[in-house]
Formats: structure tokens, C-alpha cells, sequence
């Protein structure tokens, strides 16, 4: 089967998971690989990778989503928060939200990916309370993601699908 992986990415961690899909998937079936453009619409399956930008994915995403017809399509992204597959699913209701009713969804994955250290500053600047030290331990935990198990369970989502 034909497929394409487009991929947003602001600061590369997506982009780590587009480059794990395109190693565990056979070359000769790629029809694109890169930022999201028209030509990979002509495959018949899209592998969709998003950052998570205020709860839902990045406008250039959601307006290639938009442009898609009858193809299958597995949602892939990265968020700062993490650790919650709720948080995740809210995350992806939302995404699919911009899939015309006529796209067939074949799967989906989400993990946590690294945030700029001046998040992490701005966090600090907070005022001391339980959510704080919430949001400082989140950073910091996302600091090593994607990590290796990250990119193994994609590809095993993505060979599921
Ligand atoms: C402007 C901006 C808004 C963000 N909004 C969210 C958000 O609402 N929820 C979240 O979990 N992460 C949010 N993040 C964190 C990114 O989604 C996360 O770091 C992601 O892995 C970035 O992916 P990239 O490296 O592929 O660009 C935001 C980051 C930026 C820069």
C-alpha cells in the first residue's frame, strides 16, 4: 500500500518519531516524506505527525487535515504534558475533529517531548503552590522524550494499524 509521512515540527521532537516511522516502514511504498504538502495526498495511507499546540495540534496540521479525502490516516504527535493517556486522548479528540467524515482513521500515537528551557523558567517565576511543582516536574520529566521506548511503541503502533 502507498503511503506518505508528513510531519509538523517546531522544535524536532516530532520530528524524531516521523524518522522512526519512515526506518520501521518500507521504502519502496513512500510516496512523501516532509512538511505537510499536497503531493502526499495522493497516497492511500497518511501517517500525521503534529505538535500539541494549546490542546490541540498545530494550525498547519489541522489545516493539511482538512484537505484530506478518502485516505487512511494514523495520527502521530508530540505534547509537553504527558504522563496521562486522558490527556493525550483529549488531545486527539480534538485533532480528529478536523478529519473529513470521508477519512478512515487506522490508529494513533502520542508521547511527551521535550519543552524549551525558558518554559521552565517561566514556571519557576510562579508564585510557590502544588501546581508549580506540578508543571516543574512534568518539564523535567519530559526532558528526555522521545525517548527509545517512545519510538519502539510507535512502531509498533504503526505496524498494528
Ligand atoms: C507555543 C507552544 C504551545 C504549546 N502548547 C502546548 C499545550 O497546549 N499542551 C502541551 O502538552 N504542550 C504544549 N506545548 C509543548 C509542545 O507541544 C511539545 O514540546 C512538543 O513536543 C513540541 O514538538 P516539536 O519539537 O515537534 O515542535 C507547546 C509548545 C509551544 C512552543
Amino acid at each position: 500500500m502507498s503511503y506518505a509521512i508528513v510531519c509538523s515540527s517546531r522544535t524536532g521532537n516530532t520530528d524524531l518519531l516521523a524518522q522512526a516511522l519512515r526506518e520501521a516502514l518500507p521504502e519502496e511504498d513512500c510516496l512523501y516524506f516532509g512538511r505537510p504538502d499536497p503531493a502526499a495526498l495522493e497516497a492511500e495511507r497518511i501517517y500525521v505527525g503534529f505538535w500539541t499546540d494549546k490542546g490541540t495540534c498545530d494550525e498547519d496540521t489541522a489545516r493539511f487535515l482538512q484537505t484530506l479525502t478518502r485516505q487512511q490516516v494514523f495520527l502521530f504527535g508530540t505534547a509537553g504534558f504527558g504522563g496521562s493517556p486522558v490527556y493525550f486522548d483529549q488531545i486527539l479528540g480534538r485533532v480528529k475533529e478536523h478529519l473529513p467524515p470521508e477519512a478512515s482513521l487506522v490508529g494513533t500515537y502520542m508521547c511527551q517531548g521535550k519543552m524549551p528551557q525558558a518554559v521552565r523558567t517561566r514556571f519557576l517565576g510562579m508564585e510557590d503552590s502544588p501546581r508549580r511543582t506540578a508543571m516543574l516536574d512534568n518539564f523535567d520529566r519530559a526532558l528526555s522524550h522521545p525517548d527509545q521506548q517512545d519510538l519502539d511503541a510507535l512502531k509498533s503502533a504503526a505496524l498494528q494499524g
